[in-house]
């Protein structure tokens, strides 16, 4: 059984990075009706911005980061759905970034899926793959899914229009590679040779 952690990135209340997440969610269960998956919404920005209260385990940060903290550090793959917000990923994903540590995403396979109300989409792919893994160790895999014209697109799985068809493929077809390198990196978790004491930081 492996279990899975879909972040959906978006600020907003309501958002296309939403359902598309939820989208993920159910093509995963679907696929592995035994595998377990968990949700993280940022809709409404639940943490605030990273202050240095993190690094001296202040009790307000214990009590707002051990639900995630803990949702992370029990998976095995992690899919990234980003919206793009000005050529960027939202602010309040490259914050949680920053709170991510090694527990919880150290040599964890990740699928990037990003969302477009038009034809955008590359950015934050870029930006995710760029800067959001040096300190934590997260393993982006080689695939990756753009969603554009989000707003038309897979709004009802179950009356699939020839897009929805589409792009439904190329989501499948990246969570099963996300899933055999899930099964593949809990070898590499469990070597003897991953030294996070003395290599916590990339460079
Ligand atoms: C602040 C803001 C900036 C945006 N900038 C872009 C952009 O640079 N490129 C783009 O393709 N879409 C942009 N959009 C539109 C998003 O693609 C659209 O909202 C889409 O539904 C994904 O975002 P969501 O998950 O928040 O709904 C922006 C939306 C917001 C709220």
């Amino acid at each position: 059984m492996l279990k899975y952690t879909v972040i959906s990135g978006s600020h907003r209340k309501v958002s296309q990075s939403a359902k598309i997440a939820k989208v993920v969610e159910k093509l995963i269960l679907k696929e592995n009706p035994s595998d377990d998956v968990g949700v993280i919404e940022l809709a409404n920005n639940p943490l605030p911005l990273w202050d240095e209260g993190v690094f001296h385990k202040d009790a307000k940060w214990t009590a707002l980061w051990t639900p995630y903290s803990e949702a992370l550090k029990a998976s095995d793959a992690i899919v990234v759905v980003s919206p793009e917000w000005g050529g960027m990923v939202p602010p309040g994903l490259k914050n949680f970034f920053l709170l991510c540590g090694n527990l919880e995403l150290g040599h964890k396979p990740g699928l990037i899926i990003t969302v477009s109300a038009a034809t955008g989409g590359a950015y934050p792919v870029a930006e995710l793959r760029m800067g959001s893994y040096k300190n934590n160790h997260f393993c982006y895999i080689p695939d990756h899914v753009i969603v554009r014209n989000a707003n038309n697109i897979l709004n009802d799985l179950d009356n699939p229009t020839a897009d929805d068809d589409r792009i439904r493929v190329r989501i499948s077809y990246s969570l099963a590679v996300l899933k055999e390198y899930a099964m593949a990196l809990r070898a590499v978790r469990n070597s003897p040779v991953i030294n996070f004491k003395d290599f916590a930081n990339g460079m």
